[in-house]
């Protein structure tokens, strides 16, 4: 691919299987640079039967990479909020962070910014009125319960709200929904501007 493909082509790999030799990871992504690639995404995990990130990621790994491969290695596990990022990053030395389930719940974390949940939420289903065709309704649900459930899950009305929004049937319920009764259980309105707002947390303060 690397050899037919115009642009750069990267690969992102698990571990070798954990009864393969400590070092066969390296081999692997050494053997993946030869073949052309242009960067080396490490996602430092052995493939779990149980479960798709079963476990901590094993961050010397990705520094043993760092140090053997010349093209750039990235760092991928372990990242829950902003302090993590920074971490990752020391521990590693990688030259960039990828994060996967906790953006989830918080696609501000690389602005190492908490966005207020209702906030975001209603933002996103701005981006989703203005490109009506991207993303399934079910897509937004889910969307959308990710990223109140990430602060909100253990409030006494999450329950209820989980059950409100599997019961919408479209983007227009879901606003409705956050603008009045998830505004009324939780006390207070998100406010409607798309700027970083007094309800939004710094990880650092937070
Ligand atoms: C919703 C979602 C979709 C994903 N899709 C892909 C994918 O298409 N290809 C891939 O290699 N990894 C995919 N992943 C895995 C992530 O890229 C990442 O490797 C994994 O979640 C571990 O990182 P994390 O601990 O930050 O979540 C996905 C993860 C999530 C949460």
């Amino acid at each position: 691919m690397s050899h037919l493909l115009q642009p750069p082509t990267s690969v992102k790999l698990r571990l070798c299987p954990s009864s393969s030799p400590p070092s066969s990871t390296v081999e692997f992504a050494t053997l993946l640079e030869q073949a052309g690639a242009s960067w080396v995404t490490l996602h430092a995990r052995h493939v779990s039967a149980r479960r798709r990130r079963q476990g901590a990621a094993d961050l010397d790994v990705v520094h043993a990479l760092k140090k053997t491969l010349r093209v750039p290695v990235v760092s991928n596990g372990n990242v829950r909020m902003w302090e993590d990022m920074q971490k990752n990053k020391e521990e590693t030395e990688a030259d960039g962070i990828m994060v996967g389930e906790t953006l989830l719940g918080n696609p501000c974390l690389f602005a190492n910014v908490i966005p207020d949940p209702v906030r975001i939420s209603l933002e996103y289903l701005e981006i989703c009125k203005e490109l009506p065709d991207v993303a399934t309704y079910r897509t937004i649900e889910a969307h959308v319960k990710h990223f109140i459930e990430f602060q909100c899950s253990r409030r006494p009305w999450y329950n209820k709200f989980r059950a409100a929004l599997s019961a919408c049937e479209g983007v227009d319920d879901v606003e409705h929904l956050l603008r009045t009764k998830v505004t009324r259980w939780r006390g207070r309105a998100a406010r409607d501007d798309h700027e970083a707002c007094p309800d939004d947390l710094e990880y650092t303060t937070a």
